[in-house]
């Protein structure tokens, strides 16, 4: 796929196919994930791969609009250190997208998904205290009804983003 097709194209999924991923195929979307930069070349992000089933279910409680990240075949949560500074959550931003472009690429469906209880994360994936969750990337092969996000909208029209010079 085009880079520019792969980034016009992305659609956050929330429908799967229960096939797993191979692991070659998720190998090279987590390694396009390693791949961004971060603030000061610091790379305080880490992913943790989550694929049992248990597991899955467990971690939808750590979220307050996650109830449905059982259902795809694998979860990427993405860490970063908490000492790592004001700009960690943009770091997370790149890497996340990273991975779900590189995904997207790859034929693979994905969401991000917001971690609001981190006491509830923390237990299960073994957590060190200096180390949150902020996000979870789902994965997994598109499902029947792709496309079916209950807040999908248009995007802001191409003149109502780009103003030049000034704020417009
Ligand atoms: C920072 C961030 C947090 C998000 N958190 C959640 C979430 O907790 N649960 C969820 O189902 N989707 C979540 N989403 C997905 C958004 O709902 C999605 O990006 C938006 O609706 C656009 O979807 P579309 O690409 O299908 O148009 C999140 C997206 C972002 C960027």
């Amino acid at each position: 796929m085009e880079t520019l097709d792969a980034l016009r194209g992305k659609r956050d999924t929330r429908s799967y196919r229960p096939d797993p991923v191979a692991d070659e195929v998720l190998d090279r979307v987590l390694d396009a994930a390693r791949m961004a930069g971060s603030a000061k070349n610091t790379q305080p992000v880490r992913v943790v791969v989550v694929t049992d089933q248990a597991d899955k279910s467990a971690l939808k409680a750590g979220g307050d609009f996650a109830s449905w990240i059982d259902r795809p075949p694998v979860l990427v949560v993405m860490t970063v250190r908490s000492d790592a500074g004001p700009r960690r959550l943009f770091d997370v931003g790149r890497h996340s997208q990273n991975l779900m472009v590189a995904a997207h690429a790859e034929g693979l469906a994905s969401c991000p998904v917001t971690f609001h209880h981190q006491d509830v994360v923390r237990p299960i994936l073994g957590l060190p205290d200096d180390v949150e969750a902020p996000m979870v990337m789902t994965l997994g092969w598109p499902g029947e009804a792709e496309g079916e996000s209950p807040i999908a909208g248009p995007r802001v029209p191409f003149g109502d983003y780009v103003s030049r010079g000034r704020w417009a």
